[in-house]
């Protein structure tokens, strides 16, 4: 039986304990426990706090609350003084505020994202983002710090692990929870990962690719690549600087992106004006710029990352391979997920790479999000499934 994300299918009831459980309990059902203090504690706490997942992504953080779905959507930058770890407009400087900072700052101001190719590499700064975050979120009402499930890399260190834990205890947490992102993804995308057939989760972030196959509720064999979205628009940097002599900031290369980019010829190609500095004058310039060069410029990184999905389908053992390719399946094949997906063409260029069916994950860029709000509705089940560490009180 599967568990579903929330708003798609319904969730068998034993797999999706109600809301009840942990915040509406009647005085009745207080009284009746009189004999487990702890538990009771543990009860009146959850009256005074929230369970909050959040997916730290490189580009993106997400929040969602229990029993609410995805309450935050913010891209994860932070816009502090220059040389300092102050976060301006008194610490509100995080998320969609920041971003509009971001290329345009002026010396005194630095825009940062704490993230990096999907793990922390900011520490002080991803704990203000994240302390913003939950703040925004749990308004002012709580007493008590929430429980997070925060969702990670499959391949991340036990130093970076350690960096999420830390940070986001000092963010507020009460309890940490961490979620392997390919899980969440698979989740997220409705995929039946715990069933005894293999499933398969592509999520093209904007710092990693997550490449997992799935079965049995668990990672059968996974593949984390730095290799994703950001690098993406570095490729596209370097290509109209080398190619077309044109200098361009990041934001300008997500945008070439996103409106002409893509993996496998297009039926119409696409081209766009593109506004930056001339290598050799140093003066402003406009020049077109289209679809084939963009996809040509985008062939490498695409290329590292079809590269590494191959490589996994080989590792794999064999009778999973089958069910990938197994039309009787309907989960067979490939999903992918994050913003990668959006890409245009990705499906087809996957396919072509592996032989099997590919598929773009529904509202790819919310999946881990909304696998991670699967895990929260129920937390009771399976927190003793996910890495944390301080104990619970
Ligand atoms: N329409 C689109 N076409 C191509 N790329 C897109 C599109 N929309 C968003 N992206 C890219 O998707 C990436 C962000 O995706 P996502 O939010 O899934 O990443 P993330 O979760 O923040 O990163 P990670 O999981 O690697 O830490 C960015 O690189 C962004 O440019
Ligand atoms: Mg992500």
């Amino acid at each position: 039986m599967a568990l579903r994300a929330p708003g798609t299918k319904a969730i068998p009831s034993q797999y999706y304990p109600r809301t009840e459980d942990s915040d509406a309990h009647s005085a009745k059902e207080v009284a009746n426990h009189g004999q487990q203090p702890m538990m009771d504690l543990q009860k009146l706490m959850g009256w005074f706090s929230v369970d909050m997942g959040i997916d730290l992504g490189t580009c993106n953080t997400l929040v969602c609350v229990r029993g609410e779905g995805i309450v935050l959507n913010e891209p994860s930058v932070v816009a502090v003084r220059k040389g300092t770890n102050k976060v301006l407009m008194n610490g509100t400087a995080v998320g969609f505020a920041a971003k509009e900072m971001l290329g345009r700052t002026p010396g005194s101001i630095q825009a940062i994202r704490p993230l990096k190719d999907g793990v922390i590499s900011d520490f002080e700064i991803t704990e203000a983002m994240l302390k913003y975050f939950i703040q925004k979120v749990m308004g002012r009402s709580r007493i008590f710090g929430p429980r997070v499930v925060i969702s990670i890399p499959s391949g991340i260190t036990a130093v970076e692990k350690r960096a999420v834990l830390d940070s986001a205890e000092r963010a507020g947490a009460r309890k940490v929870f961490l979620l392997e992102e390919p899980m969440a993804a698979a989740i997220g995308a409705n995929l039946p990962f715990d069933e005894p057939t293999a499933s398969m989760i592509v999520d093209i972030g904007g710092g990693t690719s997550e490449i997992a196959i799935l079965s049995l509720a668990d990672i059968a064999k996974a593949s984390s690549l730095r290799v994703a979205g950001d690098d993406f628009d570095e490729s596209i940097i370097k290509y109209l600087e080398e190619k077309l002599g044109l200098r361009v900031g990041e934001q300008t290369a997500e945008q070439i992106k996103i409106r002409i980019g893509s993996a496998w010829p297009l039926q119409e190609e696409l081209a766009m004006k593109v506004r930056g500095r001339d290598v050799q004058s140093g003066l402003p310039r406009q020049i077109e710029v289209n679809s084939i060069q963009i996809r040509d410029a985008l062939a490498e990184p695409l290329k590292k990352v079809a590269d590494e999905v191959v490589k996994t389908l080989r590792e794999a053992d064999p009778e999973l391979a089958a069910d990938l390719c197994n039309p009787d399946l309907a989960n067979n094949g490939i999903t992918v997920a994050g913003g990668g997906a959006l890409l245009r063409g990705i499906d087809k260029m996957l396919a072509d790479r592996t032989g099997l069916v590919v598929k773009i994950a529904e509202d790819p860029l919310t999946c881990v999000a909304r696998g991670t709000s699967v895990y929260l509705e129920n937390l009771e089940q399976y927190k003793s499934t996910l890495e944390s560490d301080v104990e619970e009180f």
